[in-house]
C-alpha cells in the first residue's frame, strides 16, 4: 500500500473514531485523540489515555509528559512525525481516572486497525494499563520494562515505563533513557532477522522466552 493511500486509510479510522458513541466518554469528550504521526511508522507508541490537554488539542501526549516523550524520541534521532503516537482509549476518562476494562475492549480494535494499516516494527507499550492490554499475563512493569517480547503473531513489543512516571519519581528518569535507547538496536536486530518465517509460538513459550527472543 502507498504511503498516501495508508494515509487516506489512517484518515478514515480517525473520522470513524470522531463519530465514536461505544462507551460513556463520548459524553464529556472535548475532541477524541486518535493518536499522531507517520503513516509508515516503524515505532508505534501507546499510552493510557488522553488527559486535558490531549481532550484540549485532540492530539496525544502534548502535555508535560509528551515533552518528554518528545525529548527521548529525540534522543534516539528521530521525531513524532516519523513514529506513531496513541493511546489504549481515545477518548480522556473524566478526572484522568483510570481506564475501564469495558472502556479498553470497545475502543481496541481502533487500535488494531491502525496497526493493521501501519505494520510498524515495534510496538512501544508506555506504562502499566498499556503494556497488561498488549501483552496481558507477562508481568508487572518494573519486571518488563526495556525487554523486547516477539508475540505468536510475529509483533515485537517493548514495555517501557510511563513518561509520566518520570515526572513523579526522577530515578526513572535515566531508566526510561537507557530503555529508550534499546530502540536502535532492537529495529536492526529486528531488520536483520533473515529467517523471516515468523515462528508461531504458544503462551508458554513466549513466556519463557521474554526479553531473550531479539
Ligand atoms: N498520558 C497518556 O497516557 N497519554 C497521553 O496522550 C497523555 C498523557
Amino acid at each position: 500500500m502507498s504511503h498516501e493511500n495508508k494515509q487516506d486509510e489512517l484518515n478514515q479510522i480517525a473520522e470513524e473514531i470522531s463519530a465514536c458513541t461505544k462507551c460513556e466518554l463520548h459524553k464529556t469528550r472535548t475532541n477524541t485523540v486518535p493518536g499522531h504521526g507517520s503513516a509508515n511508522a516503524k515505532v508505534l507508541f501507546i499510552g493510557e489515555a488522553p488527559g486535558a490537554d490531549e481532550d484540549e488539542q485532540g492530539i496525544p501526549f502534548c502535555g508535560r509528559a509528551g515533552k518528554f516523550l518528545d525529548e527521548m524520541i529525540e534522543s534516539i534521532g528521530l521525531n513524532r512525525e516519523d513514529v506513531f503516537i496513541c493511546n489504549t482509549l481515545k477518548c480522556r476518562p473524566p478526572g484522568n481516572r483510570d481506564p475501564e476494562d469495558k472502556e479498553k475492549e470497545v475502543c481496541k480494535p481502533y487500535l488494531q486497525k491502525q496497526v493493521e494499516v501501519i505494520r510498524p516494527k515495534l510496538i512501544v507499550t508506555l506504562g502499566r494499563h498499556s503494556t497488561a492490554t498488549y501483552l496481558p499475563g507477562a508481568g508487572g512493569i518494573s519486571k518488563l520494562h526495556g525487554k523486547p517480547v516477539r508475540r505468536p503473531s510475529g509483533q515485537v513489543y517493548l514495555p517501557l515505563y510511563h513518561p509520566a512516571a518520570a515526572l513523579h519519581n526522577g530515578g526513572l528518569r535515566q531508566t526510561l533513557l537507557s530503555d529508550f535507547g534499546k530502540i536502535p538496536v532492537i529495529l536492526s536486530k529486528i531488520a536483520k532477522d533473515t529467517s523471516n518465517k515468523i515462528q508461531e509460538t504458544n503462551e508458554e513459550e513466549t513466556k519463557a522466552k521474554q526479553g531473550k527472543l531479539i
